[in-house]
C-alpha cells in the first residue's frame, strides 16, 4: 500500500484564553494503492485541505498516523524526509499566485527541483525538460519562460505548478482544488494529463474537490466527508451509481443541471458550529430528514455495503 492514514484526528484550537476547538478531521481512516487516483470530495471546511496538510507532514496530527509504504512519516530522519517532500510527495495548491515570488521569473520555481533532485543534468537537458513539462501542460514555453508572474494568468501560473510536480514523477500528487481555477476545456487536458500520467509513471493522485463532476471523471474511488467525518466511499462508480448516505444523495441532486434556473428554496437548517462539533451522534442529523432518535445519540460505524462501497449511516445498520 503506498500510503495509509489510520484513525486521523485534527484539533485545532483559535482564540487565546479559552479559545475554542475545530475538529478539522475526525478519526479518517484510508488507503491509497500505487497508481490509484482517489477523490477527496465535501463542501467547504469539511476538513479536505486540512488531510493535504497532515499527509504532507506541515501539520502535527492531535492522533492517528499516516503510513507511507508502510513507514510512518513522523519517524523519518531528515535525509527520509527530504527524500519524502521532493521525490515521493508533491502537492498543488487551489492559489497559484502563493507559489510564486513576484520579484522573480516565474522560472525560478523549477531550480530548487533542479537543486535538489536533477543535480547531474546538464543545462541544455534542463532546459529540454522544462520546456516538455511545459508543453504537457499545454503552455508555450516561448510565452512563458523569462516572464514574470503578474504576466501571466492564474491558469498559466497553475499549470506551470502542475508542470513542475510532475516533472520529479512523484508517486504520490496532491491536487488541491488544483484545476478549479482553469477554464473548461483546460481543466479537462489537465484532468486527461494526470490520468496519463498515471498510466505512464504509476503516480497515485489524492485530488481534493468540491466538484462532483471532475471527482467522477478523473477517480478510481471517491471519498466523501462532512464535517471532517468520512461519510461514505469507495469504487467511483458504485458510490454514483447507488450512492446511499443523504449527505452524498443531497450532494448529487444538488449538482447545477443546465435547464434548471437557480431560485431560492428557503433557509438552511441549523449549522451553527460549536453546535455540531460536540453532537454525539450523526454530525449530519440537524440536516437529514431521516434522522431519527439513534441518530442524535450514537455515532453511525463505516457498513461496507457492497464490496468497496461504504457507508456510515444508522440506514444501513452498524452500530
Ligand atoms: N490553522 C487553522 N486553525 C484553526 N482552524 C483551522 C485551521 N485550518 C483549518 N481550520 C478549520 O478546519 C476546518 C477544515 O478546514 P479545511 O481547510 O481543511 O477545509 P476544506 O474542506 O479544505 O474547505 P475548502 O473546501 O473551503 O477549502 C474548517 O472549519 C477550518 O476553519
Ligand atoms: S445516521 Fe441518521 S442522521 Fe445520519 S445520515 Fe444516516 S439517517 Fe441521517
Ligand atoms: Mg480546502
Amino acid at each position: 500500500m503506498l500510503l495509509e492514514v489510520q484513525n486521523l484526528t485534527k484539533i485545532f484550537t483559535s482564540g487565546l484564553i479559552g479559545g475554542y476547538q475545530v475538529r478539522a478531521v475526525d478519526n479518517v481512516t484510508f488507503s491509497i494503492k500505487e497508481g490509484e487516483i482517489v477523490s477527496l470530495v465535501g463542501e467547504s471546511g469539511s476538513g479536505k485541505t486540512t488531510i493535504g496538510k497532515l499527509i504532507l507532514r506541515l501539520i502535527k496530527p492531535t492522533s492517528g498516523k499516516i503510513l507511507f509504504k508502510g513507514e510512518d512519516i513522523w519517524s523519518f530522519d531528515k535525509d527520509k524526509l527530504m527524500n519524502y517532500y521532493y521525490k515521493n510527495v508533491q502537492a498543488v495548491f487551489q492559489d497559484p499566485f502563493a507559489s510564486f515570488n513576484p520579484l522573480y521569473k516565474v522560472d525560478r520555481v523549477f531550480d530548487l527541483v533542479f537543486r535538489t533532485f536533477l543535480k547531474n543534468v546538464s543545462d541544455v537537458e534542463k532546459d529540454e525538460l522544462v520546456r516538455r513539462a511545459l508543453e504537457s501542460v499545454g503552455l508555450n514555453p516561448r510565452e512563458i519562460l523569462g516572464k514574470f508572474p503578474h504576466q501571466l494568468s492564474g491558469g498559466q501560473l497553475q499549470r506551470i505548478l502542475i508542470a513542475r510536480a510532475l516533472l520529479v514523477e512523484p508517486s504520490l500528487l496532491i491536487a488541491d482544488e488544483a484545476v478549479s481555477m482553469l477554464d473548461a476545456s483546460t481543466r479537462i487536458d489537465v484532468l486527461n494529463l494526470l490520468g496519463e500520467f498515471r498510466d505512464n509513471h504509476g503516480t497515485s493522485v489524492i485530488f481534493i474537490t468540491h466538484d462532483l463532476a471532475l471527482g467522477y471523471y478523473i477517480s478510481d474511488k471517491i471519498i466523501i466527508m462532512y464535517r471532517g467525518s468520512i461519510v461514505e466511499w469507495g469504487d467511483t462508480e458504485k458510490v454514483f451509481d447507488n450512492p446511499l448516505h443523504p449527505y452524498t444523495k443531497m450532494l448529487l441532486e444538488s449538482v447545477p443541471d443546465l435547464n434548471v434556473k437557480w431560485e431560492f428554496k428557503g433557509i438552511e437548517p441549523e449549522r451553527e458550529e460549536g453546535k455540531v462539533w460536540e453532537l454525539k451522534g450523526c454530525k449530519f442529523a440537524p440536516r437529514c430528514s431521516l434522522a431519527k432518535d439513534k441518530c442524535w445519540k450514537i455515532r453511525p460505524e463505516p457498513v461496507e455495503v457492497e464490496k468497496n462501497h461504504w457507508v456510515a449511516c444508522h440506514l444501513y445498520g452498524g452500530s
